[in-house]
């Protein structure tokens, strides 16, 4: 039987997104998956948060920005590789996603240019808890409008807890709609003009979340933003609604990336189901950086006289080093496997009854800095006919 691939996933769905905790692997599976995208002759995006430099390095790009780069198709050429369609990348810029929030939802260019402009704004659109996770859905949905790509893989946030990215749109509508909030406009509007000490007393607790935000006008500021964000609300919510609604539909597929660390498989899982509590389903599970058993441990004097043989001269106790390094590999693979026992256990037990594919990708001797490296990662993942 030939082993698991995610060959279907890219030919058939429109967006996949690569989710997980926090340094398991996702933007290299996100970037190595939307190559297979272009291999296969798919005018390919992919949506990156926060990538490692020498990712964008090996797609022969100083560095990934806001704007829709692509990749020169001579350095596929000169890898070796054929690549009949395209490769676009991308990073989310949470801000600029936000402004153009603003500025499709704004009743006028005077109202937008108000939210714009005001401090608060700076804060809501980049450290507001959950803004990052929201915009990146919204940046999602946005370029799924754009029929210039075929496929678009998205990675994620590495949030710590799973939630904050599936409840993104309600919790930021809830974060700025907040109790405390609807409070102070209406202290602010009942009092006809601004109290400025009855209102500072009771919004401590909107200030501690907002930070070190103090200087001339600020608490008229405040309550000036709200009360215009909050003519945006109603946009925002059933923004929040299709989203929503988006995440469900059959044209998204989603990888789960994990480790073979029990930390991060506790976590994958944790996830996998609050997908299926959610509706959505958990397509694939991609395991990074497995150590892979080596074929056979020799002794020490196996080693020695193979290197006899072979006229091989080593310096002295390279043969013991050699010993020991592969045994320790086999230590780590056998690790590995009894960790990831659990996850085969969890995926054995598929109450839709339908078993999520698993592709394991081998812990690499370096990071992944080369088009090739990210080819060889690619085939493993989805080899294509
Ligand atoms: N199979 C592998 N073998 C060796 N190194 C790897 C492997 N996969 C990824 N890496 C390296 O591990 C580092 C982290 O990978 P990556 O950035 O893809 O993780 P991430 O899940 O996106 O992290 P974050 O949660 O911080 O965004 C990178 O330097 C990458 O090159
Ligand atoms: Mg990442």
């Amino acid at each position: 039987m030939s082993p698991p691939t995610l060959d279907a996933l890219i030919d058939e769905r429109r967006v996949v997104l690569c989710v997980g905790c926090g340094g398991v692997g996702k933007t290299t599976v996100a970037a190595a998956l939307a190559l297979a995208g272009a291999r296969r002759g798919k005018r390919v995006l992919c949506l990156t948060i926060d990538p490692a430099r020498r990712l964008a390095n090996s797609l022969g790009l100083d560095r990934m920005t806001g704007e829709a780069q692509r990749v020169e198709p001579g350095l596929f050429q000169r890898a070796g590789l054929d690549v009949h369609g395209s490769l676009t990348v991308m990073m989310l810029d949470t801000k600029r996603t936000f402004d153009e929030l603003v500025t499709r939802h704004a009743s006028s260019d005077a109202a937008r240019d108000k939210i714009l402009n005001n401090r608060l704004y700076q804060y809501v659109s980049t450290s507001l808890a959950g803004t990052q996770e929201y915009m990146a859905m919204e940046k999602l949905l946005s370029v799924k409008q754009d029929s210039h790509y075929d496929l678009i893989v998205l990675d994620t946030p590495p949030t710590s807890n799973a939630l904050d990215f599936l409840d993104a749109p309600e919790r930021i509508t809830q974060a700025i709609d907040s109790a405390a909030m609807r409070w102070f406009i209406q202290a602010f509007e009942s009092s006809g003009k601004f109290s400025l000490n009855l209102v500072a007393k009771s919004v401590a607790l909107v200030l501690r979340g907002i930070g070190k935000l103090t200087g001339g006008g600020f608490l008229e500021q405040m309550a000036e933003f709200i009360t215009e964000l909050n003519d945006l609300f109603g946009g925002f919510k059933t923004r929040a609604a299709e989203v929503s609604k988006a995440f469900r539909s059959s044209e998204f597929a989603y990888v789960l990336v994990t480790s073979p660390a029990p930390m991060a498989i506790r976590e994958v899982l944790f996830f996998a189901d609050r997908l299926q509590e959610q509706g959505m389903p958990r397509d694939a599970f991609v395991v990074n950086r497995v150590h892979r058993a080596p074929r056979s441990v020799a002794s020490e004097d196996e080693v020695q006289a193979a290197l006899r043989e072979h006229g091989i001269e080593l310096e002295a106790g390279a043969a013991a080093r050699l010993v020991r390094a592969v045994s320790e590999e086999q230590s780590l693979a056998e690790l590995d496997h009894a960790h990831l026992s659990r996850l085969d256990g969890a995926l054995a037990d598929n109450p839709d009854g339908r078993a999520p594919t698993r592709v394991n990708i081998p812990a690499l001797p370096s990071d992944v800095h080369d088009i090739s490296t990210l080819a060889g990662i690619s085939r493993l993942l989805a080899p294509g006919a």
